[in-house]
């Protein structure tokens, strides 16, 4: 079964320097402990890694990163590398974020690169997939979803599977304030469980970790994390606040219950 849920995340994006970074994890620490159950993770942006880490290590909260590169090292001007990562007190990494394929125009190949580079450190990916809203009013969203799981996960064992965590976030559902509603989100991550199970077997999907993100809110919260396949939250804006992000694990918790 599924470990330590909910899993909320904090996608940061290109928000907070350094002493800002600093004090929102210290917010965050004084706010949430003691911790007794579910997972929270820090992602905030590559300069304050390290410092979030010094603020939150011997807590149980955790540090991510939104971005890596597949090679070790090397000449890759402005790279960062999995081992990097984890020497900054990472845990966690999302790749394939939708604000990268769009804008840094990140393949579907180069995002299965980085995760298997990945799973070669301790690190776990967070492998973010979604459909855009034209694709979602054509019919096609399931379509979608699927060639992306295939093209993401290529030439990965269950083994491997375990260790990813998947988010799926509609592409119109971000930044928008138009959040799936629970109908929608739970019809996408039972197909994607249904994927992992016919490709890697039942165990492996009923051990996967699936979240929803896209406009999460502490007022929508519960009714998302209360569908049978929602594990967790991949929340942007709402996390750049130490209360509404809590507001969000709280919320998913009393959820949690509910469907234990
Ligand atoms: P918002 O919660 O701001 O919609 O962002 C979602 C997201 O992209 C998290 O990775």
């Amino acid at each position: 079964m599924r470990k330590s849920l909910p899993f909320i995340a904090g996608n940061w994006k290109m928000h907070k320097n350094i002493p800002e970074a600093v004090k929102l994890a210290q917010e965050i620490k004084d706010k949430s402990l003691p911790l007794t159950s579910g997972t929270l993770v820090l992602i905030p942006p590559f300069p304050a890694l390290y410092p979030v880490y010094q603020v939150i290590q011997e807590t149980p909260l955790k540090l991510g990163a939104q971005n890596v590169f597949w090679e070790k090292e090397g000449a890759y001007t402005g790279e960062v590398s999995p081992a990097m990562l984890e020497a900054a007190g990472c845990q966690y990494v999302i790749i394939g974020h939708s604000e990268r394929r769009q804008y840094f125009k990140e393949t579907d190949e180069d995002i299965n690169k980085k995760i298997k580079a990945v799973l070669q450190t301790q690190l776990n990916p967070i492998f973010c997939l979604g459909e855009s809203l034209e694709t979602r009013q054509a019919g096609q969203t399931l379509e979608i979803i699927r060639q992306q799981l295939e093209k993401g996960l290529r030439s990965l064992q269950s083994e491997d599977i375990r260790r990813i965590i998947i988010a799926y976030e509609p592409i119109w559902a971000i930044g928008t304030g138009m959040t799936a509603t629970p109908a929608q989100a739970q019809e996408v991550h039972a197909f994607i469980r249904d994927f992992i199970a016919q490709n890697y077997g039942n165990s492996t999907a009923e051990y996967v970790i699936i979240l929803y993100g896209g406009s999460v809110k502490p007022n929508n919260a519960f009714s998302l994390m209360r569908e049978k396949d929602i594990d967790g939250a991949l929340v942007g804006g709402a996390s750049l606040k130490a209360d509404s992000f809590l507001e969000i694990f709280q919320e998913a918790l009393k959820a949690y219950e509910e469907k234990k």
